[in-house]
């Protein structure tokens, strides 16, 4: 019996198979939850639609985080449907492209600020307000994706790495308040990986292969191996963890300097 067995979750946040919430939704699936996906918008729900259904599911909700009667359909549609959820997983992200390229004093705009805000982080505050609704009976857990942009300077991560800071910090505060209700809230911090959203950063194959020469582990990670850690942070197992960011990154944070193996 898997670890997430009897658990219901919602998956925001899949656009492609390469998408790291698929990497989480095939793996809380094997752990054996029930999953509800969420889509961006109409040509997203093509892409998505065949992905649940080769995983069984078939409880799919149209969620532009942008738009809060969406949010407040999906929630009532899945109180109607499930009752309680047990998981929710935020893997949201997006800023204006021409703000992830370039200078970050001259290509952040106010605009570029206010977007990548609301969609990467208040995003989760919103969800997570729908979410905790339907966890009053359950032991619940929300995730989030971080990056290290968040607390460190990156170069063409720009904005995002502003609003990765909101959202680390969104974690702790949704975790202090929803700690009494048995709700826990963490993030997982992912090193680089070649998804839809990642190839609108500027540089992200240069990034790839700096984490491949300098990480302690010499190589990028997979969503596979940031979907284990997400069904752990969401199971029973973690039960004492909350308000945490978990790096899942081949150890790259950890290193405050590494010889290139070239270097002999
Ligand atoms: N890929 C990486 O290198 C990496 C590293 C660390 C963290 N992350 C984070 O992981 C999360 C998932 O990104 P990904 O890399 O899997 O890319 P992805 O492109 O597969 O997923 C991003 C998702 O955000 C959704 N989205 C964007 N705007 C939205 C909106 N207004 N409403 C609803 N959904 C919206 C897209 O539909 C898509 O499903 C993001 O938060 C990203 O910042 C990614």
């Amino acid at each position: 019996m898997g670890i997430l067995a009897g658990k219901r979750a919602l998956i925001v946040g899949v656009a492609t198979d390469r998408s790291i919430a698929w990497g989480i939704a095939q793996a809380m699936h094997g752990q054996g939850a029930q999953l509800a996906f969420s889509y961006a918008n109409e040509t997203f729900r093509q892409r998505v639609e065949p992905l649940a259904a080769s995983i069984g599911s078939t409880l799919l909700m149209p969620i532009d985080v942008q738009l809060d009667d969406q949010i407040d359909a999906a929630f009532a549609l899945l109180g109607r449907e499930w009752g309680q959820i047990d998981i929710l997983v935020h893997a949201v992200a997006y800023a204006p492209r021409e703000a992830l390229a370039g200078g970050f004093t001259a290509n952040t705009s106010r605009e570029a600020f206010r977007i990548a805000h609301d969609v990467s982080s208040y995003s989760f505050t919103a969800l997570a307000r729908g979410a905790a609704g339907l966890m009053s009976e359950r032991r619940g857990a929300m995730l989030t994706l971080s990056y290290l942009g968040a607390v460190r300077s990156i170069p063409s991560y720009n904005v995002m790495g502003l609003a990765k800071a909101s959202l680390e910090a969104n974690v702790r505060f949704l975790a202090a308040d929803l700690g009494p209700r048995n709700i826990r809230v963490n993030a997982i911090s992912a090193g680089p990986i070649k998804t839809l959203a990642a190839s609108g950063v500027g540089g992200l194959r240069k990034m790839l292969a700096h984490v491949a020469q300098v990480a302690p582990l010499r190589r990028n990670v997979t969503t596979a191996e940031v979907g284990n850690a997400a069904a752990f942070l969401c199971s029973d197992m973690a039960a004492g963890i909350t308000g945490e960011i978990l790096y899942v990154d081949g150890g790259f944070s950890t290193v405050g300097m590494s010889l290139l193996d070239s270097d002999g």
